[in-house]
């Protein structure tokens, strides 16, 4: 059995007892993929890891950059307060709409929006809304840098961010890669290694998603 199939088989094993089995977040999976999106939802552990996350800073104001159907959405609005609020970027209007009704079905419409278009767009406008608490960034991934960027003028001291997909296979390590989705990862630990405003690690993993990590950084 190779390292990546053990490590499926510990996720399910954990994943199993310590994550309880939750119809809105069920449904949301298989809606998508009855409408044909791509399977690449965070796991469930990742999810559970941003609620705890949100949750531990208390966090009323989030936003993410990155919908598809609002599986990682519905994760990180259950770590709202009622009178808290998301706010989920997306540039697929078929994603949007697929989003929208999964956030109803989690009863979550009331504390949720999409805001539709490219995030570059429509991230300028953003500014009335902030300062965000938390912002979880798992969009394309080629402009990671510049959404970062955007986090950082969004948060408010002490808020957290989160950067998904920042290791892709391994291949955020080479050099040589001409890959526009690794140079946008490159270019966002390379601003990292000299931004006073933000203080940053990054954790691997590997299991059902392959072998992949995320970045967490707290704005000091
Ligand atoms: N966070 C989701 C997965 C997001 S997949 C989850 O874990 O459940 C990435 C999403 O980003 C896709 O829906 C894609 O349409 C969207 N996206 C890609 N480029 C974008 C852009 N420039 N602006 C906003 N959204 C974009
Ligand atoms: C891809 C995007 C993601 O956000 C992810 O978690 C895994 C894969 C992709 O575009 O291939
Ligand atoms: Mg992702």
């Amino acid at each position: 059995m190779s390292a990546e199939q053990r490590a499926t088989e510990v996720e399910h094993y954990v994943n199993e007892r310590l994550i309880s089995p939750d119809p809105a977040l069920q449904s949301a999976l298989s809606a998508s993929a009855e409408a044909g999106l791509p399977p690449i939802a965070v796991t469930a552990n990742e999810g559970k890891l941003l609620r705890l996350l949100a949750s531990s800073i208390g966090a009323h104001n989030i936003l993410e950059i990155g919908t598809l159907g609002a599986y990682s959405t519905i994760w990180l609005a259950r770590a709202l307060p009622g009178d808290g609020a998301l706010i989920t970027l997306e540039a697929e209007p078929r994603h949007a709409e697929l989003a929208h009704d999964n956030l109803a079905r989690a009863g979550l419409a009331d504390r949720t929006e999409i805001l539709l278009g490219d995030a570059l767009d429509t991230l300028p406008g953003l500014r009335s809304r902030a300062p965000f608490d938390f912002t979880f960034i798992d969009a394309d991934k080629p402009n990671t840098a510049e959404y970062f960027r955007w986090a950082l003028e969004l948060s408010r001291p002490g808020g957290l961010i989160v950067v998904d997909n920042v290791v892709r296979g391994g291949v955020v390590a080479d050099n040589a890669d001409d890959d526009p989705s690794v140079h946008g990862i490159q270019r966002l630990i390379e601003l990292l290694r000299t931004e006073p405003r933000a203080d940053a690690t990054t954790i691997q993993t590997v299991g059902t998603k392959g072998y992949d990590g995320f970045l967490l950084a707290r704005v000091t």
